[in-house]
């Protein structure tokens, strides 16, 4: 058990950030915290600003959410599973009404006083001082983000949680020709609404959520619209003006190059690729590797830093339920720092990362898909809750979120307008 308090720093107070914290500013006489926030107020991704760019500080927009955005889970497997949305919501909304509800967690737990909005994080730097899981001291620098004049300043902590979302820099593939198109391009993070589409003919590239609905979106008000992936999707149901073409090749001063060699007359693209981790704010020598595919390498259970186990990243998955994973890996961490659970050998998680990656591989997923979790979720959170002695995740989120996959690959939009009822302990039911 730690003697003395150890000094925590978040980085972040989106959802993340704000799972990380009311479990840690829990246990006051091992911990002190403090979250860092670039922005001025809580909610990361979910503050919908109808700009993109910069804001008034010069400062990059961080969110990528659009005007008509709908959750893509009902919300009874989407909240945090000891918070639930407002039962007067229906199963699926808009964004602001996720907002509202990270405003009401931090609320209720009272997280305010631990955020130092404003704040920038610069850089993170290993010290090593001795062994053992404490052996490493993080030194921080912050900056003030907003206008005011203040210089950077540094502290140092005992662990950092990295929560710093994973979709705010853009993922745009450097095709052949591109900056010769002389049409307009613009990245799902910067999509606000279909406006500057109306009568235009689109190209449309990437076939997960944001491309499947921006497209649907998009086809709305354009003449035409070309939607384009690189591997199978499994998207039906498009609208009658859109069309399904091959991979691209490139592109010229006015057209998108297929691969099957044809040419096609285009306005405007919308790349719908997804994002790049972005961690210039931790130095090299932390230990993790971001690989060109966008992996994080050398974290155990897709979280803890193998190198040096007090650096942790919170949510980094990718298709699984973030809000349930954040609140069971916040309190993973926080079991390893309470010295409650004792990590693996070096050689032991590395092993288990290597076991995560094969498992992936028999699916015959690509490298790149690594932490991609589907059901894979639900091993993970239940083989966690075990270790730290904590309650597993209820069996309908597993049930519900089987069920809904199904029904959103059926259908992306009529999946939305299902309403859910959970019958405790372990189903659910479809109301009216
Ligand atoms: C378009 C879109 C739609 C989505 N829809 C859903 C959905 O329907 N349901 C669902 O469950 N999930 C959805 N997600 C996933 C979503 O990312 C998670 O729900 C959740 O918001 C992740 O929270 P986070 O705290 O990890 O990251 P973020 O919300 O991105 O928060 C990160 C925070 O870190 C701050 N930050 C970054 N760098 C620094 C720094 N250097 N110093 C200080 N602060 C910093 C940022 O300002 C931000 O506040 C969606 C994501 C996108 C992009
Ligand atoms: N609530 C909602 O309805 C909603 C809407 C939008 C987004 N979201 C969420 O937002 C997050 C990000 O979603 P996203 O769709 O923006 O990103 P994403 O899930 O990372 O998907 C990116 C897509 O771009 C493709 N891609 C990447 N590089 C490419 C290239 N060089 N050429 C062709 N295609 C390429 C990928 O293909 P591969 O699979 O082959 O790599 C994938 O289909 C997810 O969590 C998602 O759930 C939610």
């Amino acid at each position: 058990m730690p003697s003395e308090k150890k000094h925590i720093c978040i980085i972040g107070a989106g959802a993340s950030g704000l799972g990380c914290l009311r479990y840690f500013t829990e246990n006051q006489e091992r911990f002190t915290v403090v979250a860092y926030e670039q922005g001025s107020r809580i909610g990361g991704t979910w503050i919908y600003s109808d700009h993109s760019g910069s804001d008034k500080n010069g400062r990059p927009i961080h969110s990528s959410m659009y005007k008509s955005l709908v959750i893509n889970i009902p919300k009874q497997i989407m909240a945090f599973p000891d918070f639930p949305f407002d039962s007067d919501l229906p199963s699926f909304f808009g964004h602001r009404e996720v907002l509202k509800y990270l405003e009401k967690y931090t609320e209720h737990f009272r997280l305010l006083p631990y955020i130092r909005f404003n704040t920038r994080v610069l850089m993170v730097k290993p010290r090593h001082i001795g062994d053992g899981l404490w052996g490493t001291k993080w030194n921080v620098n912050i900056e003030p983000s907003n206008n005011s004049h203040s210089s950077p300043t540094a502290n140092d902590f005992d662990a950092v949680i990295v929560c710093t979302g994973q979709y705010a820099v853009p993922n745009i593939p450097d095709y052949p020709g591109l900056k010769k198109f002389k049409g307009t391009t613009i990245h799902s993070h910067s999509y606000r609404s279909p406006d500057i589409f109306r009568d235009k003919t689109v190209l449309t590239i990437g076939a997960s959520f944001s491309g499947w609905d921006i497209t649907t979106e998009v086809a709305s008000l354009a003449q035409y619209v070309y939607f384009s992936h690189r591997g199978e999707h499994k998207l039906r149901h498009f609208p009658k003006n859109v069309e399904l073409v091959s991979r691209v090749e490139g592109f010229t001063k006015n057209a998108v190059i297929l691969a099957n060699g044809s040419q096609v007359a285009i306005d405007a693209v919308v790349f719908n690729t997804g994002y790049k981790h972005n961690f210039s704010f931790l130095s090299p020598d932390c230990g993790f590797e971001v690989t060109p595919d966008n992996t994080i390498r050398h974290l155990y259970k897709h979280t803890i830093n193998i190198a040096n186990p007090t650096l942790s990243f919170i949510s980094i998955l990718n298709n699984s339920l973030p809000f349930p994973c954040i609140s069971i890996l916040a309190r993973y961490f926080k079991a390893v720092l309470e010295e409650q659970i004792r990590l693996p050998s070096r050689k032991g998680m590395l092993l288990a990362e290597q076991e995560e990656l094969q498992k992936r591989l028999d699916r015959n997923w690509p490298p790149r898909y690594l932490h991609r979790m589907e059901d894979f979720q639900f091993e993970m959170c239940d083989e966690i809750a075990k270790e730290v002695g904590i309650e597993p995740l209820p069996r309908w989120i597993k049930k519900l979120f089987d069920y809904h996959i199904v029904k959103l690959f059926e259908n992306i939009h009529t999946a939305k307008k299902y309403n859910y009822r959970i019958i405790e302990p372990d189903g659910f039911e479809i109301v009216p």
